[in-house]
């Protein structure tokens, strides 16, 4: 009885593991495919944004990358969005995301946020967390108000997004929302590739 129900179990594994394996082929030949419009070129930025102020939150630097190229594009000045205890991934992290989602209870913020008024353009960025923004991001919407600027919000995530943008519209306070722009984490030969598709991106707003 125990060897069958090991063999059963063994099995299991062996079936979730390669859903994982063809998923992260799928992502990965995805990803290639987006990529390849970039590649072997350099696009050059064409518009002037104005004064441009980029807004993020980054637990493990990924959106902070993002940030940092649109922020050295557009010559803006850049804001970390800062938890007042600090968030660190940890096993228990997932869960208790979920749970500040559910129940709409987000970490605190620090809220010396500068003032939007001064600026053309402001871009906000924040990971994709369960399907949706992260919760110190919406801590972020909950206090801002836009007043009516114009807004263009990106994201950096796994391979998902889910409702991120639709749920970011719902949330946000007086803002005229330009184009969305969602980047997955990709390794480093294809920073050229994201490069350009950020100046596309911007090209475009
Ligand atoms: C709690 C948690 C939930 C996540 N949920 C998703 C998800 O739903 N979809 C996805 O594609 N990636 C998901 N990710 C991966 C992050 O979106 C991705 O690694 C992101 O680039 C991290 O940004 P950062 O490095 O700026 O913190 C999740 C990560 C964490 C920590």
């Amino acid at each position: 009885m125990l060897k069958y129900i090991s063999i059963a179990v063994l099995g299991l594994v062996v079936i979730v593991a390669l859903i994982g394996l063809f998923h992260l082929y799928r992502v990965s030949n995805k990803n290639r495919t987006e990529m390849s419009q970039y590649q072997g070129k350099t696009v050059t930025l064409n518009q002037d944004l104005g004064k441009v102020l980029v807004v993020y939150y980054s637990m493990s630097g990924h959106t902070k990358e993002i940030a940092e190229i649109i922020q050295a594009k557009t010559d803006a000045d850049i804001y970390e969005i800062k938890t007042l205890e600090q968030i660190k991934q940890n096993p228990k992290l997932h869960l208790a995301v979920r749970e500040q989602l559910k129940t709409k209870s987000y970490p605190e913020i620090q809220t010396d946020f500068p003032d939007f008024t001064s600026y053309d353009v402001i871009f906000i960025g924040s990971p994709v967390w369960w399907y949706t923004a992260a919760t110190p991001f919406y801590s972020f919407l909950q206090k801002a108000d836009f007043q009516n600027k114009n807004v263009a919000l990106f994201s950096t995530q796994g391979s998902n997004v889910g409702t991120f943008e639709e749920d970011v519209r719902l949330n946000i306070k007086n803002a005229n929302l330009l184009k969305y722009e969602k980047f997955n984490n990709l390794s480093k030969k294809f920073d050229k590739e994201v490069e350009n598709k950020i100046t596309t991106w911007l090209n475009e707003l």
